[in-house]
């Protein structure tokens, strides 16, 4: 660490961080809503875990994630860049994609390698396998990887035993493909992945991870991206039945479980002091799932949308002693935790074109965030008609509006694979402090004022897109059913072979 990062670090904390940098715990949800959790105002969520969290930590009410869709958000959370420079569009990664994040991408685990940093991801990786695992965490700075390398409904329902038993799946899910794997690093430990027995698999590593790390007193980053709270739900017997909210809420509070198990670690560890917790979800609630799908809360619309409940997402920041417990409204987004993590560490930012900003300033003194704007891609982003939306300050302008699948059967039509794509000249404005629902456009004629933003706006997109890059896309690249991890590579006929 150089003398002026340790300076840096002395002037925010007392300083005892020089000799022992601190330790990330990042927890990132799937298809949960901003509506989802106990402490974000839901009435029968069980969430105690994070409900502590909240109150104990900060909580934000302004964050975003970069994509209504999973592997995207992922790509942005890990890389401190929107997804259309890495290339990890349109839509999602599947299990036989021939692409995944790039190697040259650098990934908040690399950014901490060099500094000696124990690094271990666990759950759902979904940025790609690839021929011979090239993708996989193992290949992007993690030491460690447990879990199931995509989205657990690609493969067939039978694979999965969902609560109650006697239901197998709910909704749709992938036929047609291999058995939902469970990978230790690059090795298929399990195939199908026994569900039941998962969230309590991947406690135990996390816990063992956690104490390896503190017992030699090596800084440590674990990466925990659920499967839960996406379709099809399943909890183990911990869980199982222990709400009223349904095989939604089971899966919330498995997951909540497991968070509660690793405060406790921490805190078993004693390096409680020394870490910051920060939980967030990918994306917004798979409301297609209807009643055992998530829930946006006051948000319009979820997952697949540019609307506000396809990508602002419930997040908080933890770390006793360090991070006074309150909310914020300032504007942060999953952009910003790559140069967040990499100021506290110390480490160099990598020498790439971030979008994030540095949070500490929001975290350690409820301050002024430095982000003064987000921008909103589709699923399937396209040069040609660049931003869907862009939020500047507390104002939103929406310059293409569509509905997606994925937000398909609710009340509100505009949400629906039906609401075709729609191009908005001049742009539906909202004020979201006042109207955080995006029901009520604000009038543009005669307001001079209102014409004034309007172009400032309109500048900062032009601006922005001008210094995007495209990556070239990585999904475009296909699938290729050999590509499939099987834990009989050599099996036929595939892939009903792929069973160990
Ligand atoms: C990674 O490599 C590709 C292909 O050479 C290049 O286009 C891209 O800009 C590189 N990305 C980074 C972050 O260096
Ligand atoms: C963390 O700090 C608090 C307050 O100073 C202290 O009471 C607690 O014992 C510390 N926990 C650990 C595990 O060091």
């Amino acid at each position: 660490m150089d003398v002026a990062h340790i300076c840096f670090l002395c002037s925010l904390f007392v300083c005892n961080y020089a000799a022992s940098p601190p330790n990330f715990v990042l927890v990132f949800a799937d298809d949960l809503g901003f509506g989802d959790l106990g402490c974000y105002g839901h009435p029968s969520s069980l969430t105690p875990n994070l409900d502590r969290l909240a109150a104990r930590g900060l909580r934000f009410t302004n964050f975003y994630s970069t994509s209504p869709v999973c592997s995207p958000s992922r790509a942005s959370l890990l890389t401190g860049r929107y997804q259309t420079r890495s290339g990890i569009y349109p839509g999602v990664l599947y299990p036989g994609s021939i692409g995944g994040l790039p190697l040259n991408e650098t990934t908040i685990a690399e950014v901490l390698k060099p500094l000696g940093y124990a690094t271990a991801v666990v759950g759902k990786w979904h940025l790609g396998v690839g021929a011979n695992g090239r993708f996989l965490p193992t290949r992007q700075g993690f030491d460690e990887y447990l879990g199931i390398p995509y989205s657990h409904d690609m493969g067939p329902c039978h694979n999965l035993s969902c609560f109650p038993p006697d239901v197998k799946c709910f909704g749709l899910c992938d036929i047609d493909t291999v058995a939902v794997p469970l990978m230790h690093n690059e090795v298929i430990k399990q195939q199908p992945v026994n569900f039941l027995d998962l969230e309590r698999a991947y406690s135990d590593f996390s816990t063992a991870f956690i104490a390896a790390a503190a017992e030699k007193s090596q800084p440590f980053f674990l990466y925990y991206p659920s499967h839960h709270t996406h379709c099809p739900q399943y909890a183990g017997a911990g869980a199982a039945g222990k709400t009223s909210r349904g095989p939604f809420g089971d899966a919330l509070l498995e997951f909540d479980n497991t968070v509660g198990n690793l405060l406790a670690t921490l805190e078993k560890t004693g390096v409680i002091n020394n870490t910051l917790v920060f939980f967030t979800s990918d994306n917004g609630p798979s409301l297609f799932r209807m009643d055992r799908g998530g829930n946006a809360g006051t948000l319009r619309c979820g997952k697949g949308t540019t609307y506000e409940g396809g990508m602002r997402e419930p997040a908080i920041a933890y770390w006793p002693g360090m991070i006074t417990p309150g909310v914020t409204q300032e504007l942060a987004s999953t952009l910003d935790i790559l140069p967040t993590i990499a100021g506290l560490a110390g480490a160099r930012a990598p020498p790439v074109v971030l979008d994030g900003v540095d949070m500490a300033d929001i975290l350690f003194n409820h301050g002024k965030s430095k982000r003064e704007s987000m921008m909103f891609y589709p699923t399937d982003p396209s040069e040609d008609c660049g931003l869907f939306a862009l939020r500047l300050g507390k104002y939103k302008a929406h310059f293409y509006t569509q509905g997606s699948i994925h937000s398909t059967t609710t009340p509100d039509k505009e949400c629906s694979t039906f609401a075709l794509r729609k191009h908005h000249d001049p742009p539906l404005i909202f004020h979201l402090d006042a109207d955080p629902s995006e029901w009520y456009p604000l009038p543009l004629d005669g307001q001079p004022d209102m014409q004034e933003l309007l172009e400032r706006m309109k500048r900062v997109k032009e601006e922005f897109e001008g210094s995007m890059l495209f990556g070239e896309s990585q999904i475009s690249k296909g699938s290729d059913p050999q590509l499939e991890p099987c834990c009989n590579p050599q099996c036929s006929p595939k892939p009903g072979c792929c069973h160990c």
